[in-house]
């Protein structure tokens, strides 16, 4: 949470500061600023609260020259979204500014000492606090910035990716990091700092990514620097960008969110790409290769994760269960991690996370390796944290997402869990072969059935214009698509702001059956499987209480259609990857409710697209 980008080179910086910034601002965006030191050494900082466009009319006509700045934009956890409380922040004297990703934990003591020597706050923010620290350390031992950076990172607990400039030395900028992520661009004469790769790719494509506890050094016509916190010079290891520009940009679409739902077919297939043979019956995942007699072995898998990526966990429950016979438990990584679970070293934990940062799923991760488990990543971004920390792992390939509400993510980690379950199933000769050749070739064909699913826009958009001022929906599934009734929920919710729960079809009768009148939307999945004929009772049920049903069925179907109020035909696949292609409606829905009721798709309000903080 919170995007952070710096340059120092010589191009303006202004100009690459708002842009990176609007790349990042899937990141937070309750507030930004800017602040750049111009040609006469001057220090001009810029803040407000709001988006980075608030930002951009804030500073139109002032002066933004200059060769060297930083740049942020929030998502609030210490004080509430404000100009004040806006980074980035000065120091006592306010030569020194910084910017801050993360949370310190431990803020107040050092506060209280600060203001024991006599030290003043503007913020009620912990990022203040550090700047101030480092500060007072720098005068204090006449030290240089980069190491007064150093020995004040040495006194925080807690979590943090941070750029600092000082007014006084316009040539350098530092950056550390420790649990929040940051990769430095290295250009001809120029460096450039961020959050993620995204402002950082039009310009050049060599990257280094710090690693926790490191502190990064730039400075004008140097090589970069970097140091460990127990001041130890580490060599950066450079490495090359693979995204390229049009990956981050809407290419012609409305919304970051709508072009992630059409770019599915193509997500869903390159995450199969080089894994799947149907022909050859192949099914093979390089990444974990080495720890087969671990999956193998494993008398229990545990899934870890947070939000979509926990819903694709609970498909993959289903999926390892019924194709690798291995008994499963998914896991909120923020519950798993602050419980005392008994893990064992044959247990084997498989990760997922898109952004591969998230707070929650990191600490539960380490919480499992010391307890000897192996941990099994399934992630998006290339070499992000999650990735890292595990022993070994998939990455999905669905390319940057950057809508905050997950889409292509949710298919592509789908894919991959569906690619593993069968990989196993077939080491441990769990699934007839004929069975198992089935599978491959139906999944084979799934990105094509997802562009079926697809061409039904127009059809879910009216959909979406009957039920956009509703305040209250219910999804339901069973079996596989259970966990879809969860996503297709939270989608809803998380974009267009209407309440709505997603439930398993039986549990209903427990419960939100009370909820039921002719005012409820009740969206189901009753596609045909082994659970169709419990499905139809279910939702003959709503109708006897004039509740409103919208169904996702198979082409084709007749028993739905003359009960539904509105029938939604996706093309037929196995029951066990019916996930893939059911989850397209509930998406496009959301979408178009959300559009309808002028909410900002993509930046929905409190929420962020990578939560780095817990
Ligand atoms: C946030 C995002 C969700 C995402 C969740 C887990 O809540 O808004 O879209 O599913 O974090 O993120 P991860 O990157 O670990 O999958």
């Amino acid at each position: 949470m919170c995007g952070i980008v710096g340059y120092l080179g010589t191009r303006e910086v202004y100009p690459i500061l708002i842009k990176g910034l609007r790349r990042l601002e899937y990141r937070g965006y309750d507030s930004a600023g800017v602040a750049m030191i111009n040609g006469s050494g001057h220090l001009n900082v810029y803040k407000r609260k709001g988006k980075v466009s608030d930002l951009e009319n804030f500073a139109t006509g002032n002066d933004t020259t200059g060769t060297i700045g930083i740049g942020h934009t929030r998502w609030a956890t210490h004080g509430e979204p404000n100009d004040v409380n806006s980074h980035p922040h000065y120091s006592q004297s306010k030569n020194i500014v910084l910017i801050h990703n993360g949370i310190i934990e431990n803020y107040a003591s050092i506060k209280e000492g600060l203001k024991k020597r006599g030290h003043t706050f503007e913020s009620q923010t912990d990022t203040e606090v550090l700047v101030h620290l480092i500060e007072e350390i720098k005068q204090h031992d006449n030290m240089k910035l980069g190491h007064a950076v150093l020995a004040a990172l040495n006194q925080v607990i807690g979590a943090y990716a941070i750029v600092v400039m000082d007014k006084n030395d316009p040539t350098t900028l530092v950056a550390a990091k420790k649990g929040s992520p940051m990769v430095i661009g290295i250009g001809e004469n120029e460096f450039f700092i961020a959050s993620d790769a995204s402002p950082i790719v039009e310009f050049t494509k060599n990257v280094v990514y710090l690693e926790d506890e490191q502190v990064a050094i730039l400075r004008r016509g140097e090589d970069l620097k970097i140091r460990s916190l127990k001041d130890k010079e580490v060599t950066p290891y450079v490495q090359q960008l693979t995204i390229e520009l049009e990956n981050i940009e809407k290419g012609g679409y409305d919304h970051f969110m709508l072009k992630e739902i059409y770019e599915q077919p193509r997500s869903v297939k390159d995450s199969m790409r080089g894994r799947l043979n149907a022909e050859k019956g192949i099914v093979s995942l390089g990444g974990i290769v080495e720890h087969e007699a671990k999956f193998k072995n494993a008398k229990r898998i545990i899934f870890i994760a947070c939000g979509t990526s926990w819903h694709a966990g609970l498909v993959g429950e289903y999926l390892f269960e019924e194709f690798a016979r291995i008994p499963v438990e998914v896991e909120y990584a923020s519950e798993f991690r602050y419980r005392n679970p008994v893990i064992y070293p044959d247990d084997l934990i498989i990760a997922i996370s898109q952004s591969g940062e998230t707070a929650d799923t990191l600490a539960a991760i380490e919480l499992a390796k010391s307890k000897g488990a192996t941990i099994i990543g399934v992630c998006n971004v290339v070499g992000s944290s999650i990735a890292r920390a595990t022993h070994a792992g998939s990455y999905t390939h669905a390319g940057p997402e950057i809508g905050v509400a997950s889409t292509k993510a949710f298919t592509a980690q789908v894919t991959v869990l569906t690619l593993m379950a069968l990989h196993v199933a077939r080491i441990k000769g769990t699934l007839p072969e004929s069975r198992f050749r089935q599978l491959l070739y139906e999944l084979e064909s799934i990105p094509t059935k997802i562009e079926q699913a697809l061409k039904l826009n127009a059809e879910i958009k009216d959909i979406a214009f009957k039920f956009k001022d509703s305040t209250n929906a219910l999804y339901l599934g069973r079996g596989f698509t259970f966990p879809v009734a969860l996503e297709g929920a939270l989608k809803l919710k998380e974009i267009s702001y209407i309440h709505a729960e997603g439930y398993p079809a039986a549990e209903m009768k427990h419960g939100p059956i009370a909820l039921i009148d002719e005012e409820m939307p009740v969206f189901v999945i009753a596609t045909k499987g082994p659970n169709y004929e419990k499905v139809v009772s279910n939702i003959q049920e709503v109708k006897a209480r004039k509740g409103k049903v919208i169904a996702v069925v198979t082409a084709g179907d007749k028993e739905v259609k003359g009960t539904a109020d509105h029938t939604i035909e996706i093309p037929e696949t196995d029951e066990s990857l019916v996930p893939l292609v059911s989850v397209i409606p509930w998406q496009l829905l959301s979408y178009h409710i959300a559009v309808m009721r002028g909410c900002n798709v993509d930046q929905p309000r409190n929420l962020a697209k990578s939560v780095t903080v817990e």
